[in-house]
């Protein structure tokens, strides 16, 4: 393995989905040099590449009022109040002006041109904007295609982060001791060379999405193997909120589905939860009936498939709308189809998945974390706005304007320093890593996490299971850090070494809380 290659840069943004791009354009609409990396072999692909729902946005008679209570109520009641002020009042405008005007993102309108506003679980009013149901790729395609206009952002795909560059960890300058610990830059693979380059930076954001491939069933691309957690940890960053994550109600049940998304909307424009032989059943379990916070259809779900020994409940659309089903949400109608399911005629089995992480590394309202000279952005990041439980569709609005604010924040702290330059900083090195990557072992290590994860870290949760979670995490990761220390750096292995240890996190973060809440619920 070689290890050449350093880049300089204002601004390093690691992950490109909706908070590293919103991030880079705006960084660079300031006057900044910036790189984003990402680790896949396309810019395209990112967990927002693959969101359905939608973006909130400010709906017909909505208010900032409005959506604080609705994100408050979701939340559990632990959700940071400055972050909900700031996404209830500034976000709906940013939609407006940096998603909408300025990269022009093609939202789904009405016959009269109007923004037709989609419905969601624990929303008063209708103010989700989508895209039909690919909203994540159309907010991804623009944004991609907006780069094209920007000479100060060059973007490196095929490049995957191992870890954060520190002082003083990194340095080999004995004085970087008395220094405030700092983030300049990143150690990365490349993936096609095999080289490890050195990316320095003034300052860095961590923009690499979700974890949701430590779980067995996840709505999650591959990609969201927990990278940024397991990076900012190492580097000694604090995270928060670990215990909570949101699973979703309703993925496609079936062999070779891989986690499909049955968007919540689809509830939003009516559909609604039976159990195999046809009975709604959510009325009994929540006032809100099928619209009901997701950690709480979860659980519903999950009760009445272990009371009938079932493995997946119904979701009915056919039903129950008046809507053209196959015009709103095109992309899930032929996905259904091919496995010889027509929504517009039959119901959906469902069961749950992991979906997204609702804590992360701490930041604060300009994403800002506790490391110097680090942000982070989007679901890596834990701004307090989901608290216990997430509302849906704030996601992608949570990284668009924690995106936006913290290339805004760089900007106004940026004074041309180059913290690198004053501390020698190696290439990577690392003894003897000769051992050849068997697959079928990384395979089994993630088989391993998986089953683990969603056994005992899941839906349900008890002390006892935390504990052997706890316990079984804790070999593996000892046993791939082991293994990764002599093993050659490719791809695979870095994602595994991450996976484990963002397992680890959130076992112990979940173990740590025994107050049932949210999406944390112990039995
Ligand atoms: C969905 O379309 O159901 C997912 C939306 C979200 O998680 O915010």
């Amino acid at each position: 393995m070689k290890t050449d290659g350093k880049y300089y840069c204002d601004v390093l943004i690691i992950g490109s989905g909706i908070a590293g791009l919103s991030c880079a354009i705006t960084a660079a609409d300031l006057g900044l040099d910036v790189i984003i990396v990402n680790k896949e072999s396309s810019i395209q692909e990112s967990n927002t590449n693959y969101a359905q729902g939608g973006i909130v946005a400010r709906g017909l008679e909505d208010s900032p009022e409005l959506l604080s209570d609705d994100i408050m109520q979701a939340g559990d009641g632990i959700s940071n109040p400055e972050a909900v002020k700031i996404v209830a009042y500034e976000g709906p405008g940013m939609v407006e002006d940096f998603l909408v005007k300025k990269v022009g993102v093609p939202f789904s309108r009405t016959g009269d041109d109007e923004f037709e506003y989609a419905r969601e679980g624990c929303h008063s009013r209708r103010r989700i904007l989508h895209s039909k149901d690919s909203t994540g790729r159309a907010i991804e395609t623009s944004l991609v295609g907006k780069l094209g206009e920007y000479k100060n952002i060059r973007a490196y795909s095929d490049h995957t982060a191992i870890d954060l560059l520190t002082i003083p960890h990194n340095s080999t300058n004995p004085i970087a001791l008395y220094r405030e610990p700092q983030c300049i830059g990143a150690y990365v693979l490349n993936n096609k060379t095999g080289n490890v380059e050195r990316f320095f930076s003034s300052y860095t954001v961590l923009a690499t999405g979700g974890l949701g491939r430590i779980y067995q069933h996840t709505t999650n691309p591959p990609i969201a193997t927990g990278d940024g957690f397991a990076m900012a940890d190492r580097a000694g960053a604090r995270l928060i909120n670990m215990e909570y994550i949101q699973f979703h109600p309703t993925t496609l049940f079936h062999k070779d589905a891989d986690g499909f998304l049955i968007s919540e909307a689809l509830r939003g424009e009516g559909a609604r939860l039976k159990t195999k032989d046809g009975v709604p059943f959510m009325a009994k379990y929540s006032e809100l009936g099928d619209l009901a916070p997701r950690d709480e259809v979860c659980r519903a779900m999950y009760e009445e498939m272990i009371k009938r020994g079932d493995s997946y409940v119904y979701l009915d659309i056919a039903s129950y709308t008046e809507i053209n089903v196959k015009k709103r949400f095109p992309m899930i109608y032929e996905k259904c189809l091919a496995f010889d399911i027509d929504i517009q005629k039959v119901p959906i089995p469902v069961v749950p998945a992991a979906h997204f992480s609702c804590g992360g590394v701490q930041v604060d309202t300009w994403g800002k974390t506790s490391l110097k000279c680090l942000y982070a952005a989007g679901e890596v990041a834990a701004t307090g706005l989901h608290g216990a439980n997430r509302l849906a569709s704030t996601s992608l609005l949570e990284g668009l304007v924690w995106g936006i604010r913290s290339a805004k924040d760089i900007a106004g702290n940026f004074n041309g320093n180059r913290p690198y330059k004053e501390f020698d900083i190696p290439p990577w090195q690392f003894p003897e890593r000769t051992e050849e990557t068997d697959p079928a072992l990384i395979q089994q290590d993630w088989v391993s996490i998986k089953s683990t994860m969603w056994n005992y870290v899941g839906i349900i949760r008890t002390t006892r299971r935390l504990e052997r979670a706890r316990a079984d995490i804790g070999y593996l990761k000892s046993r791939v850090d082991d293994f990764y220390r002599r093993a050659q750096l490719v791809p695979m292995v870095i994602d595994l070494r991450n996976g484990v240890r963002t397992a680890r996190i959130v076992a112990e973060a979940a173990l740590k809380n025994n107050v049932s809440r949210g999406s944390h619920f112990i039995k």
